[in-house]
């Protein structure tokens, strides 16, 4: 983007990704604010630049309270998420469809993103370069889905890409200087790829810290012209 970012909003700030991109945007942007929210997880690093909210994503009225707070924001990365947990976790086959399971991703995965672009689109308006940017998964992409099985999440994740790419041409009018980007980190070493992460090889699987690096690189280059794509950690534009 051309204008360096003065205030940042990272949601879900208390994750393994989130966590790494607080710490990489606060070396990266010395004039910038910091803002990050957590749920259940503890809070990371404490800089006179970061400022924590405690925020269940799944509560549009904490969203929208939280967006009350801000006159401008400049970037917002939601790295919230959710894989697997009291309600269960991905399905091997249609058999294990529970629609509580199902809701719960779509939850966590689909919605917030739909209400912070809600919530913050006045603030956003006020920026010369406003940027949305939710991290999805690769596993949401319909053309790229060759294994089949986790139904739940790969559902939430491809309606999270759909929200995101029709947001962006609504952009295209309301925030014309913006840009809106779907993300992939890759498997990164975090709670949540835990249970999953015996097939991968050691290459593959990456330290949230590199993930945060190469994101941050991507997002600052992205124009307006750019808004609308689902980006890979290396700049790679995936299929939807
Ligand atoms: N790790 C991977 O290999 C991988 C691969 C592809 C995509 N992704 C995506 O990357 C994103 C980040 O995942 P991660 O690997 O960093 O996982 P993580 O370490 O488990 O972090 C998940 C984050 O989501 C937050 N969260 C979950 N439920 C929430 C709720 N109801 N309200 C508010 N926050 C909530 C957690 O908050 P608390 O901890 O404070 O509860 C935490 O900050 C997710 O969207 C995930 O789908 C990850």
């Amino acid at each position: 983007m051309t204008a360096e970012p003065q205030q940042i909003l990272i949601v879900g700030g208390s994750g393994g990704i989130g966590q790494a991109l607080v710490d990489e945007l606060l070396m990266r942007f010395p004039e910038a604010q910091i803002g990050a929210s957590y749920y259940h997880g503890r809070r990371g690093i404490t800089h006179e630049r970061l400022c924590w909210r405690a925020l269940d994503v799944r509560d549009s009225l904490a969203i929208d309270s939280w967006a009350g707070t801000f006159k401008r924001v400049d970037w917002i990365v939601n790295a919230a998420g959710y894989l697997h947990g009291s309600h269960g976790g991905p399905e091997k086959s249609i058999r294990a469809l529970d629609p509580e399971f199902l809701l719960e991703n779509i939850r966590i995965n689909t919605l917030p993103t739909l209400l912070l672009a809600k919530s913050f689109a006045a603030a956003l308006k006020q920026s010369p370069a406003p940027l949305l940017a939710t991290v999805s998964a690769r596993v949401g992409s319909i053309e790229d889905n060759r294994l089949g099985g986790w139904y739940s999440y790969r559902i939430s994740k491809a309606a999270l890409n759909m929200a995101l790419k029709t947001l962006s041409i609504e952009w295209q009018h309301s925030h014309p200087r913006g840009c809106v980007a779907a993300l992939h980190p890759g498997t990164n070493d975090t709670a949540l790829s835990k249970p999953f992460q015996s097939n991968v090889a050691a290459d593959d699987l990456f330290d949230p810290a590199y993930t945060a690096s190469m994101f941050i690189d991507l997002l600052t280059g992205l124009k307006p012209a750019d808004s609308g794509r689902f980006w890979a950690w290396n700049g790679e534009i995936l299929p939807w």
